[in-house]
This record gives C-alpha cells, structure tokens and sequence, in this order.
C-alpha cells in the first residue's frame, strides 16, 4: 500500500522535512544488513507522502565524530531558506557528541550532497551526563532572540529519571546549554528522540516549531522510552523564561502517561508541512519476528503511515492521530455494509478479500447490559475472553478458517464508581490450547465451523501480543474505527485516533487472499455494526529515483 518499505535494516526516521516540493525521509540505515550497525542515513522523497523514491544514502560513518554511526537527527529550516541537521554521531570510543552538516547544493530539491561541518562536533556531552546519554537532537525553535535544540538524556542520581537538556545557539555552531532540565520524569530512563512542539488548542491547524506560545498554543513533549521501547507523549504548557515545561496532567506525564500508539511504533518525529500547514508523525515500526528471520528475507523494518497530529479540542487531554490524506487516493474498490447486529458470540464475514486495505467503521451498543469492571487488553484473555460487551470488533488478515487473525476491537465495562469505561485493543496472540483442538477439529473435517483461531500467525518465532488502552468516548458519539491493513501490519486507530494501535503479523494462510470478519464475542449480544466501509487499496510506487524524475 503505502508504507516505506526498505531492504536491509531501516530503523528511526531523522529529519523529515519539506523542501522546494519535495518531502523528504532520512531514516537510520544498515545497507549491509537486516540487523542494526554500520548506521548511515538512508533517503527517499516523495512529492505526496505515499509514492517514494529511494535516493542514494546521504551520510555516511566516515568521520572521527561519527565512526561509529551517524545516528539520529533533526532538521531545521533557517528563515533564509537554508536547511541546518543536527545529528547525533557516535566516536570510535562511543561517546555521543552532536554534529551540524548542510546541504552541499542548497539550489537542489532532492538534497543529494551533503556537507558535513568543518567545526563537528559542535556538542559534547556536558559533565554531568554520560558519554553513552547524550542523543537525538530535535528540531529548533526561536524563541526570544536565538534557537534553542532539545536533546534526550537520564540522570541517574535523579532515580533513573529521563530528562530534556536544551541549548541555545545563535548560528548551530556555539551552544550554551541552559540551567536545569526542561523536563524531567523520575523512574523513566534514557529518553530517546525527544521531540518538542507546539499544538493550536483552537484550530485544526499545525503550527511551526517555531509557534510562540499562547493562551491558545500548548506544547506537546514526546520521549522515546529506551527501557521500554515506547513513546510517550503529554500536553503542557512551555515557559521559555524559565526553560520549562510542564505537563497539564502530572499523573499522565512523558513515560508514565499517554503513548503515540499501544503496539510496535517507536523512535517517532514530527515536521510542520507548510505545504499543507499541517504537523505530521512518522513513526518506526520494527519488527516482531526474530533476527533470524529477517537476515533469512533480507530486510527488517518499516515507517508507519504518516499520520497528522492534532490537539483534541473535545477531550482537550489527547492528540488526535490520523493517516495524512493523501493516503486515501489509494483506495481502488468500496464496499459498505449497513446496519448489520452482532448477536453475542457471532462472527460474521464480509465479502471482501485483499491484503491491504482500508477500512472505516462504526458500531453502537446497548449499554443496558453493561456489567464487568476490571477490563484490561492484555491480561484479560484478548478477543477470545468473554464479556457482557465486549470483545467485538474486525478479524483481519484471517484466512478462511480462521486459523489465523488479528482482532482489533472494543470492550464496554464498568469501572467500580459505576462510569462507563471503553478499552480499544488489538489482539495478535497465539493460544497454543487452541492449536491443539484446532488440529483435531480440522483432521475431523470441520471447516467452516465455529473454529477457535492460531490468532495472527501460525509461524513460531515471533512476540505476539495483546496490546490496548482504555479510550475516551464522549456522550452521544458511536464507537469508531479506522485500520489500515497491509500484508504484515496492521495500524489501528480509535474514535478519529485517540488512540492508536499497531502490530507487525505474519500470517502464513492467507496467500494474498485475506477475510475480514465482524465478530461479537460478548455474552450479552446488543450489539450493531452500524456502517462499515472496506476499500482495497492500490499499491503505492516505490522505487528507486532515476533522471527523468527531476521533472516530475
Ligand atoms: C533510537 C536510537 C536513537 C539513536 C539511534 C541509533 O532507536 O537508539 O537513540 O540515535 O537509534 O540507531
């Protein structure tokens, strides 16, 4: 469909940014191999954010300052158009020190060359940090009369606390780093690939990084959580004055709180596109299943869809998450079904079948029969456990029988003060009980019976899990999903991407033929499918970049 896809081993995307029509990806890259080292960054460019042409790597570990990789960076574009990346290098002896390069031709749209500064490193760790936490400058953002550049680090004498040190710099080259932290969260470890950026909290509309703050402007910090490989975001207010910012909700800070998504998405950044005067995610999702089987097919990795981040002016606690639209002129054949009730324990087919998809659907519930309390999608048996209302939701890339699955779907409970909680998950696991009666029903000739499923794979080697969060559902709005399916992933996302969820599968059944199925696992029934809408999605162009596509 349309997700980048490269060979060998891709992994963090590095500054993405607009330039003279183009968009352009920088990635973490091994040219060598579908594991992680030799990291150089790879480049592509697309002009719609969903056909792609692969460029030749742009830089390379063939200094001192980044012998041992050229690791992840930012892009800043400069008032006078110049575009200024700052990247983290690792030294022969591993120590993290931050590194300035320029485009080599500024007048070429596709950005082939580039300079790396005669000055490098223009940043080395600061006494207090560790050689080995000092990493993945952001984008900069003016603010009073120069840039200032977050970079992730942990303090250690601060209960393994992740923090944000933050310089200020009037030409990428001197840097003063400012007193204190502008943030930190105890217990949280080295953060990754901070990111730091301003939300409209009125308007739909992205804002550069550069925004000021304003009643009407809150900042949104994001931290890659090394420990758990998460990433972990919280809306707050930013006080340059004093270096500081602070989430609106101290029980949900960064990397105890909200996540960008609940599956396989990590290492994200976002980029202001002035084309479409929106903020745009990118996001790494790696995969699931062991090295060994990805030196065996000769490429690890993948970028999420983009998707546009905006604040939630409904709940005003979360942002909301989308698939950027242009996403959607790959939608080749529609089908919509209305109106269809979901008796309890019922799984019914809808008469589509390709492996990548897009689908969009809605479902209402008769609250009456709401009775559990203590839901939770990853301890509570999945798509399989039963319920009063839940679980119910999509099987996709299942085969016929239902061997294999992925169920994305809802659960409606209670929580113990009598309120309506509703958990959004997506269920990848592989019930070896299952497998067993699975094979006995199929060696007795029962197809097309109520078959329990392998879930997402029959293939062993790979983490399968239950991923979820509770989502919020305000009075009156129906329960909304939107998934992307393509082949080997499959990208969630609840009530108009409150909340988001994506898993990497590998199903082995269904030959490029894939069912989808509506199913009611809840013991109560009442449940209606009220519309739901299934496109086929054309493949996306990717390829490598030859001459003729200077003039495209
Ligand atoms: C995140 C990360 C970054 C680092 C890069 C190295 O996945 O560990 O912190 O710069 O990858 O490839």
């Amino acid at each position: 469909m349309c997700c980048v896809r490269y060979e060998m081993l891709d992994s963090d995307p590095n500054a993405p940014v607009y330039y003279e029509g183009w968009y352009h990806l920088f990635y973490q890259y091994n040219p060598d191999s579908a594991v992680w080292g030799n990291i150089t960054w790879g480049h592509a460019v697309s002009h719609d954010l969903v056909h792609w042409l692969y460029l030749p790597v742009t830089m390379v570990p063939d200094r001192w300052y980044d012998a041992n990789g050229v690791w992840t960076g930012s892009a800043t574009l400069l008032p006078d158009g110049r575009l200024a990346v700052l990247y983290t290098g690792s030294t022969a002896e591993s120590v993290q020190v931050q590194n300035l390069a320029f485009p080599a031709d500024p007048t070429d749209p596709l950005l082939l060359s580039w300079a790396k500064h005669g000055e490098n490193p223009v940043l080395v760790p600061p006494p207090e940090v560790q050689a080995k936490d000092f990493r993945d400058p952001t984008t900069a953002w003016f603010v009073g009369d120069a840039w200032h550049v977050a970079i992730g680090s942990k303090n250690d004498t601060r209960r393994h606390a992740g923090i944000v040190l933050v310089y200020r710099t009037v030409d990428f080259l001197k840097y003063e780093l400012l007193p204190g932290a502008l943030h930190e969260v105890e217990g949280t470890g080295m953060w990754e690939c901070v990111d730091f950026y301003p939300v409209a909290t009125e308007s739909a509309t992205g804002l550069d990084t550069s925004a000021p703050a304003g009643p009407d402007v809150k900042h949104v910090l994001k931290a890659s959580l090394d420990d758990d490989k998460h990433d972990y975001y919280a809306i707050g207010r930013y006080d340059a004055s004093r270096n500081s910012w602070e989430p609106d909700e101290p029980a949900a800070d960064v990397g105890i709180g909200l996540r960008y998504d609940y599956g396989k998405f990590y290492a994200s950044k976002t980029f202001f596109d002035p084309a479409k005067r929106r903020r745009v995610l990118w996001g790494w999702v790696g995969e699931t299943d062991s090295e060994r089987a990805d030196v065996a097919k000769g490429w690890a990795s993948l970028q999420a869809i983009p998707r546009t981040v905006v604040f939630d002016q409904k709940t005003g606690s979360n942002l909301l998450q989308w698939p950027v639209e242009e996403v959607e002129r790959l939608r080749i054949a529609g089908k919509e079904f209305a109106n269809v009730t979901l008796a309890a324990g019922s799984v019914v087919p809808l008469d589509v079948g390709a492996a990548t998809l897009d689908i969009v659907a809605e479902f209402t519930v008769n609250k009456s029969a709401l009775a559990d309390v203590g839901y939770n999608c990853s301890t509570s048996g999945g798509a399989a456990g039963r319920g009063a209302l839940g679980p119910f939701g999509l099987l996709v890339l299942a085969d016929r029988d239902r061997l294999e699955q992925t169920a994305v779907y809802f659960y409606v409970g209670r929580r113990t003060d009598g309120g309506i909680t509703t958990h959004f998950c997506q269920d990848e696991l592989r019930h070896e009980l299952y497998i067993i009666k699975v094979l006995l029903m199929n060696l007795n000739g029962f197809h097309g019976c109520k078959l329990p499923s392998f879930r997402s794979s029959l293939a062993g080697d790979l983490a399968k899990r239950v991923y979820g969060s509770l989502v919020p559902v305000l009075d009156g709005e129906t329960l909304s999903l939107r998934i992307m399916v393509d082949h080997s992933i499959v990208e969630s996302f609840a009530q108009g991407g409150r909340r988001c969820i994506t898993s990497r599968v590998y199903p082995t059944r269904v030959y490029g033929q894939t069912q989808i199925f509506l199913f009611n696992n809840a013991t109560a029934g009442d449940v209606t499918c009220k519309s739901v809408k299934v496109w086929q999605m054309d493949s996306a162009s990717i390829r490598p970049f030859n001459d003729g596509d200077h003039s495209t």
